[in-house]
């Protein structure tokens, strides 16, 4: 037993930050970011909290799955870190729908709602569950350095969400970490225990660029084939592929390696930036609600990120879930 997608949800606060905008308050250029990253704007919370984005994601992913809170038996909320380090994100979620059931972070950065799916797989295997929701939640925009022009002009803020029910639609899910604290990082707050020397760092993103995006066309160019081939599933057989939004580049290389049709990513980099753990509920989200995803089409899934971890997974589209 595995699962299928129930329902799918999002959202993003209302604020869209422009590239022009961004260069009047740092020496950058929309020249230099769209022809670097490809991204043009980026939502970024004024008020919003992670949590209210996460509650609005998680509300319409239920209506969109036909799930009432208290049908829910899990809630796991792949972030970085939501308003409060405890409550987590995902016991303020539980809160906020009046659900019951346990619900619990988890950090796997921008592979997170995969890593999250392999987690709800387990659940689901071991009879344990019938209703997970994942909403994965983030508020980059107070996570990186906005002194740093090569790392802030590339997040944004948001959330997204999938509600799943026991079916058999997840063909195959592979997950890797390789531990480095080099390429990516933040900083945990270093507090102010008296008796302590604490790392004294601010707690800010700071990223080489360059490994990343080495690391990311590689995780892509690996870990699709493999996931496909789990699945016994051809490119050919692809429907549509749901990428981590990273950088226009690193999915224009990947494409070259894979050498799947173009026409079958799907792409909203130019106007959010990266979500980290949100790109790819986002996009599932914005495919299913704009009528791109058929009933039975194949979608593979991949992201990389922090830690480095990175996830890949190969769907079918809503088959029959086992028990509706
Ligand atoms: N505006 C103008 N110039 C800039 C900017 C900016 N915003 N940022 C950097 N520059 C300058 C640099 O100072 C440098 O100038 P110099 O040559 O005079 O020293 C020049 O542009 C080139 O800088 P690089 O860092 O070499 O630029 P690069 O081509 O590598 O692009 C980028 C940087 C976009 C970050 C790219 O490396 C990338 O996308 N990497 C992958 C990032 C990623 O995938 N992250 C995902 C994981 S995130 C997560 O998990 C939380």
């Amino acid at each position: 037993m595995s699962f299928t997608i129930l329902g799918t949800g999002s959202a993003l606060p209302a604020q869209q930050v422009t590239n022009d905008q961004l260069s009047q308050i740092m020496d950058t250029s929309h020249a230099w970011i769209h022809s670097r990253t490809g991204i043009d704007s980026r939502p970024i919370c004024r008020q919003e909290t992670v949590t209210q984005l996460a509650l609005e994601a998680a509300r319409q992913a239920l209506e969109n799955a036909g799930v009432v809170p208290g049908e829910l038996d899990y809630i796991l909320c792949p972030t970085l870190v939501g308003d409060t380090i405890t409550p987590s994100l995902a016991c303020l979620v539980q809160e906020g729908l009046g659900a019951g059931c346990p619900a619990v972070d988890l950090n796997a950065a921008c592979s997170g709602f995969l890593y999250a799916m392999d987690l709800a797989r387990g659940l689901f295997a071991a009879g344990q569950v019938r209703r997970v929701l994942i909403v994965a939640a983030e508020k980059m925009s107070r996570l990186v350095d906005w002194r740093d022009r090569s790392t802030c002009v590339l997040f944004g803020d948001g959330a997204g969400a999938a509600v799943l029910g026991p079916g058999e639609d997840l063909l195959s899910l592979l997950v890797t970490a390789q531990g480095t604290s080099s390429p990516l990082r933040i900083a945990a707050p270093s507090g102010n225990c008296p008796y302590s020397q604490g790392e004294g760092g601010e707690s800010y993103l700071a990223m080489n660029g360059q490994e990343v995006y080495r690391f990311a066309v590689g995780a892509i160019a690996r870990d699709i084939p493999r996931a496909l081939e789990l699945a016994g599933v051809t490119p050919g057989q692809v429907d549509h592929l749901l990428l981590h939004q990273a950088n226009l580049r690193i999915l224009e290389a990947a494409q070259k390696k894979l050498g799947i049709p173009l026409e079958k990513y799907a792409v909203n980099i130019a106007t959010h930036g990266n979500l980290s753990a949100v790109s790819v509920p986002l996009l599932l989200d914005e495919m299913n609600r704009s009528g791109r995803l058929r009933p039975g089409e194949i979608l593979a899934l991949c992201a990389f990120g922090g830690g480095l971890t990175t996830g890949a997974a190969v769907l079918r589209w809503r088959g029959t879930p086992t028990d509706k």
